[in-house]
């Protein structure tokens, strides 16, 4: 990962004979202003005077005024200087987290072929730039596991150093510890997701799991045999198609209140869903690859939690198995019992979400009987018709609960739209030979995915993420590059945030 290193801003001494060799060096310098940034012994007074007047020249010529999304780049002003890069962010007082962030991938992207860069914040931009690195790191996310050879051209000049400077270094580092270790977590939850599916079979995803035990999360992992021993019928009804056996994770940080009511984090985790014997057509199947994006999103939500060492008490739980066709695999009209007790007709066991679920979420229930319980899956086609590729589908029993994902969802950058859920949807789940059945007709099917969920939880608050069409995006966004992005462990890091009791760390 990109390293990020945090300096003061040097003192404004003189306003003219001096020369700058306190001034931030290097080969290229970036700097972020607002509107009012031409005021005289400013950065930008500065780096003009440094440039012999070319930069305030070239800022009239662009027409660059400050504003988000403007920028200017100058190549070799100085023979000092390869790229001097202008970044506009807008008015200080409207200046927000997500804007900054995109800011500072805008400037990665103009950066490009430079190895290191001096970002430079003027006035209260502090903590804004710890954002500003966020977005930096974040869009120069890279898989490269499987290249072999030399890697291309431009893979040697990939920016490998930034630093910021700040007037506030303490803000700023306080700032940025935190953005890091989010930053680690949705990196875990990347590479998940990238990771082919012959690769990441449910043992092996869980043998990376165990890997959380060197941050100090406790993990816990069920076997099929030991799942076979709770009645974990749905889940295993749905892993039994597959040579790869079954696997459950509980992940657990105690924040150092071991005894406090829970914060319960559930993740899908289909390592492969070739929709089973009601098979899914052939193209675009390798996508579901993705569909343990859910699942993804709660090892790297642990992963950032346990990093920044919340004081909050949160467990984590995802269902590992891998929907396949064989002998042995589950028939469309099987019917399977749940671990809660109720039993389901498989209709369809291209609907084995769902399945896989009920199983865990009645666990995490049972077990940790948690504050609430928050579960992240890819699980219907249907949110993507209602969605698209921008906002995960929200469904909730709880006002509250549902009010807060939304709210810190526009905060951090990652959209959410509550959808509805009442009698009338659930009443579709009725089953001829069963307690329901796993799938209803296509009408408001993200709707009946999540009422067959709610009959998981009872009364425990909870709220389903059906995040389908975010987990995974076709084209590069503001921050992060297209394939896997990692959804959900940023706002659900910001959840567990808005629930921590008392300031600090745990010890
Ligand atoms: N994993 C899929 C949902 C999905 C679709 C995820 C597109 C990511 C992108 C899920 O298991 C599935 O197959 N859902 C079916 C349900 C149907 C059979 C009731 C669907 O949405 O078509
Ligand atoms: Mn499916
Ligand atoms: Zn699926």
């Amino acid at each position: 990962m990109l390293d990020i290193k945090i300096q003061p801003l040097p003192d404004f001494p003189t306003q003219n004979g001096t020369t700058d060799s306190a001034w931030p060096v290097g080969r290229n310098r970036v700097l972020f202003v607002g509107h009012d940034f031409d005021t005289p012994g400013s950065s930008f007074d500065r780096f003009d005077r440094h440039v012999g007047g070319a930069l305030r020249r070239a800022a009239v010529v662009a027409g660059f005024e400050g504003k988000a999304e403007q920028s200017l780049v100058m190549l070799a002003p100085a023979s000092d200087i390869e790229r001097l890069v202008l970044i506009g962010h807008g008015e200080a007082a409207t200046l927000d987290p997500v804007g900054m962030e995109a800011a500072g991938a805008q400037a990665s992207r103009l950066l490009s072929g430079a190895t290191e860069a001096q970002f430079v914040f003027e006035g209260h931009g502090s903590v804004f730039a710890a954002h500003a690195a966020y977005g930096v790191v974040s869009s120069q996310y890279r898989f490269d596991l499987y290249r072999t050879g030399e890697p291309a051209g431009h893979d040697t000049k990939r920016l490998q150093g930034v630093t910021l400077h700040v007037a506030d270094t303490e803000a700023c580092a306080a700032q940025w510890a935190d953005l890091s270790a989010v930053i680690h977590g949705v990196f875990r939850a990347r590479d998940l997701v990238t990771e082919p599916p012959n690769v990441l079979t449910p043992p092996e995803f869980a043998r990376r799991i165990e890997t959380l035990r060197e941050l100090g999360v406790t993990v816990d992992i069920l076997d099929a045999a030991a799942m076979r021993e709770l009645g974990f019928g749905a889940l295993l009804g749905v892993a039994q198609g597959s040579d790869q056996e079954a696997r459950l994770a509980v992940m657990q940080w105690k924040g150092g209140q071991g005894d406090a009511q829970p914060l319960a984090f559930v993740g899908k985790g289909v390592t492969f869903d070739s929709g089973g014997i009601s098979i899914k057509p052939a193209a675009g199947m390798d996508e579901m690859k993705t569909d343990m994006g859910g699942a993804a999103t709660v090892v790297g939500l642990m992963e950032a939690l346990a990093r920044r060492r919340t004081t909050a008490h949160v467990v984590g739980l995802v269902g590992l198995v891998e929907n396949m066709l064989s002998g042995n695999a589950q028939r469309p009209g099987d019917v399977v019992k749940s671990y809660a007790g109720t039993t389901i007709e498989v209709l369809n066991t291209d609907a084995e979400g769902r399945l896989v679920l009920a199983d865990v979420l009645a666990y995490a229930k049972a077990r940790f009987a948690p504050k609430f319980i928050v579960d992240l899956a890819t699980l219907t086609g249907a949110i993507v018709v209602s969605l698209g590729y921008v906002r995960a589908g929200l469904f909730s029993n709880d006002d509250t609960l549902a009010q807060d994902l939304y709210t810190l969802g526009e905060t951090v950058g990652e959209g959410v739209w509550r959808m509805p859920m009442g009698k009338a949807y659930d009443k579709l789940l009725k089953s001829d030979i069963a307690d329901i059945k796993n799938i209803t007709g296509r009408p408001g099917s993200a709707i009946t995915a999540a009422q067959f969920l709610a009959r998981f939880v009872g009364d425990t608050p909870w709220a389903h993420l059906d995040i389908a069409g975010v987990a995974w995006r076709s084209d590069a966004g503001p921050i992060g590059p297209k394939g896997a992005t990692g959804f959900g462990v940023r706002l659900l890091d910001a959840l567990v945030r808005s629930h921590e009791t008392g300031a600090g760390r745990a010890a």
